[in-house]
């Protein structure tokens, strides 16, 4: 799939690639506790994705760790490091990873201990605005119907889109075409999904902040004005009648 949809045996390739990323994350979760550490975390996601033959996809583009590691204000490509994590954050863990040459992307925020409040229903709005962006995705669908439904959940539960992060092409590379799958409503995109596509839908809330900025270690991007975020990422196909789910824990 150098360009273009992917054969079925391409497709078979790329599946492996979400399972594979899907059991890290399970794996990952499973030893999230207060008093581990970022850095805890990222090496058994490093080891389970080397034990099953992957490759992680970040330290390809330079970045200092296999996994991203995110907590609380961080809203996506935290390092993995000396930080404990404490009762009550929220860390958001995401994995990308190739397998054969095949790569599937996907990540999941998770509260720690006990949470309440907004940060329970942060999370639950986030979840909610991946599962029915997934929803409005089939083939001849506007690429903007993705953005629409996030941008509706967000405003109904009274968070707020984190504009500048967005779902993209995966499979053949970490990134691809179809680029800027939009977390918001934009009336002018008139792309439209096709049949075997490979995509990442991963939509960005946060209690007060539409953008995200880079911090001084070059990576970690935060919310601007220092809310929650939250983010729920899946790969998954165009399929005839919606969406094939590539990177779904429930089955690891
Ligand atoms: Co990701
Ligand atoms: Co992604």
């Amino acid at each position: 799939m150098v360009v273009g949809l992917p054969s079925s045996d391409e497709l078979e390739g790329v599946r492996a690639a979400g399972r594979c990323v899907a059991a890290t994350i399970v794996e990952m979760h499973a030893r999230l506790e207060p008093g581990v550490t970022t850095a805890d975390l990222d090496r058994v996601g490093a080891d389970f994705l080397a034990a099953a033959g992957a490759e992680p996809a970040p330290p390809t583009v330079g970045f200092p760790a296999a996994t991203c590691v995110s907590v609380n204000d961080e809203a996506a490509h935290g390092i993995p490091g000396t930080r404990v994590i404490a009762a009550g954050d929220l860390v958001n863990i995401d994995v990308s990873a190739s397998l054969n040459g095949f790569y599937a992307d996907s990540g999941a925020s998770f509260a720690v201990g006990d949470i309440s409040g907004v940060r329970q229903r942060l999370l639950g709005a986030t979840q909610r605005a991946l599962d029915e962006a997934l929803d409005r995705v089939k083939p001849g669908a506007l690429l903007n119907s993705v953005g629409r439904a996030v941008q509706t959940v967000a405003d109904e539960t009274g968070f707020i889109v984190v504009r500048n992060l967005c779902g993209h092409g995966v499979g053949g590379g970490l990134h691809e075409e179809p680029r800027a799958i939009l977390n918001y409503y934009e009336a002018g995109d008139r792309r439209r999904f096709a049949e075997g596509q490979v995509i990442t839908v991963e939509p960005f809330l946060s209690t007060n902040s539409d953008r995200a900025i880079e911090g001084d270690d070059g990576w970690t991007l935060r919310t601007s004005l220092g809310g929650l975020v939250a983010q729920f990422e899946h790969t998954v196909v165009v399929a005839k009648n919606g969406v094939e789910i590539l990177t779904s824990r429930e089955a690891q």
